[in-house]
């Protein structure tokens, strides 16, 4: 465990710089998150203008505070950090996240390289111009972001705010559960490659995602990626792709975005999967998360519409997922109970007449055999089939059969199909509105086996 990271999100004390006893001010939220989110450690509130700050005792200085301070969250205006820093380094604070804009992103590199020498070989440094940290491990909300956030196992890693504030609103909302956000602001000092050497060892975390515009050290990111990987997957958006894009991450965050052919290929080295977007991004690591990885290629592909299953088998095709062909005594199985105008070839057609107990009993006897690896269940609304039911069905089948097979599913159709989806999102299992997205989680699975394989574990 990179023990220079860890105050940061295993803190025992923290102190709130620039506490306000204002709500709407950055220092009154983010001390109210700390405060509300549960975290159980001491909790410090640093203004000179009072005795106590939403119930708790208020210090003047750093100094004042009567215990050793692990994290001190920065939210004073620009032109007095320098002093908060100074006072960090006397009470060896050992960690800082610094929420103060003003600094690199404005092209005031030099204001930042001073925080960085004067913490050098004594305090770590997230920031400055971040919205801070959140870990589920510790019930520490210290952000000024939404208060509720979803826990779950992937740690989320973003150099832009808004998008990380965003995704914290999305936790709750579309059931993306996350065992921590770092917003890594201008990395004047922690970076990617710190973050990702320290998640890659936190037992809490299984899946690491990160959003970024560009990199300072390449080279010390892309190996410090490659060892993670071998023992979790990670997803990377990298934006700037285009050279407009290139451009508007540079204005942003000052980011030097690089040549993108040259980071897809380091990506690929490293065994991060680069996803094209958020949408992408978060269905990978969904599937990840909520399934075993696949101890092999073969993947049965079960609907109650040709369409679909039309349009998941193109899927599968163009991105090398392989639609095994089902034995003689499976195929006669499944022939016994469907009707006798579906079909029992891969893709499987159960019709639109199928209702949950045909897909229990036909998703049972698929995830019985050996020889499947991986299962894609789709469901068309149809007038007559309840969509709630059937995506029930499917998760107890899941749940009784197939705890070491991975599955996703897809439920296309109006409200109630996406609230049958929704049911299943509570039920950590990976269902998405449509089949192609559908067949797209299962791609980031068997992505997933293949760079196991290629370590040496996983297979049957
Ligand atoms: N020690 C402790 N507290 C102090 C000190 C000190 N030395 N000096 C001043 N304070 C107090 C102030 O008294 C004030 O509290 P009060 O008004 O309740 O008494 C508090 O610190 C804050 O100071 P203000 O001057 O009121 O500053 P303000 O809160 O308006 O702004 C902030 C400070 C938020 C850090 C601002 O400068 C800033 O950088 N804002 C942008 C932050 C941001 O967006 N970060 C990037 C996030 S990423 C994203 O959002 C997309």
């Amino acid at each position: 465990m990179r023990r220079d990271i860890e105050p940061f999100f295993a803190p025992r004390a923290v102190a709130v710089v620039g506490a306000s006893r204002t709500p709407g001010k950055i220092g009154h939220e983010i001390l109210r998150n700390i405060k509300l989110s549960g975290f159980r450690g001491n909790i410090f509130p640093v203004n000179p203008n009072y005795g106590s700050v939403l119930d708790l005792p208020c210090y003047r200085t750093l100094a004042d505070v009567p215990s050793d301070v692990d994290l001190a969250l920065i939210a004073v205006p620009a032109k007095l950090v320098e002093g908060v820093v100074g006072d960090c380094v006397r009470k060896r604070v050992k960690s800082a996240i610094i929420i103060t804009s003003g600094f690199s992103e404005v092209g005031r590199r030099d204001l930042e390289d001073r925080l960085v020498s004067m913490a050098k070989g004594k305090m770590r440094i997230i920031g400055p111009n971040t919205f801070g940290v959140y870990c589920a491990r510790s019930s520490m909300n210290a952000t000024f972001g939404p208060t509720k956030v979803l826990e779950g196992k992937t740690a989320f890693i973003t150099q832009s705010g808004a998008l990380g504030l965003a995704l914290m609103d999305w936790t709750t909302e579309e059931k993306y559960g996350v065992s921590a956000i770092v917003s890594i602001g201008n990395k004047a000092d922690v970076d990617d490659a710190d973050l990702v050497e320290y998640f890659a060892d936190d037992p809490s975390t299984s899946s690491i995602l990160i959003y970024m515009e560009g990199l300072k050290d390449g080279r010390r990111f892309f190996e410090a990626a490659r060892r993670a990987v071998r023992r979790k997957p990670m997803v990377v958006i990298k934006a700037g792709r285009s050279a407009r894009g290139a451009q508007a991450a540079s204005s942003h965050t000052g980011s030097i975005a690089g040549q993108d052919a040259i980071f897809a290929a380091a990506f690929q080295q490293a065994g991060a999967m680069r996803a094209e977007g958020m949408t992408q991004a978060f269905d990978w690591i969904q599937a990840l998360n909520e399934n075993p990885v696949p101890k092999g290629e073969n993947v049965v592909v079960v609907t109650n519409g040709g369409g679909l299953g039309v349009l998941s088998t193109d899927r599968c095709e163009m991105l090398g997922l392989k639609l095994m062909d089902l034995s003689d005594d499976l195929t006669k199985q499944v022939q016994d109970v469907t009707p006798s105008f579906g079909s029992a070839k891969n893709p499987i057609d159960l019709t639109a007449n199928a209702d949950d107990l045909l897909y229990g009993e036909v998703l049972r006897l698929i995830m019985r055999r050996r020889e499947v690896d991986a299962v894609i269940a789709l469901f068309c609304q149809t007038a007559n089939i309840d969509p709630g039911l059937v995506a029930r069905a499917i998760v107890d089948a899941r749940d009784k059969e197939g705890l070491d097979k991975p599955i996703t599913a897809a439920f296309v159709g109006g409200r109630m199909s996406q609230m049958a989806y929704e049911k299943m999102l509570e039920r950590r299992f990976a269902a998405y509105p449509t089949a192609e997205r559908a067949v797209d989680g299962m791609n980031a699975l068997m992505t997933r086996h293949r760079q196991l394989k290629s370590f040496g574990k996983g297979g049957r």
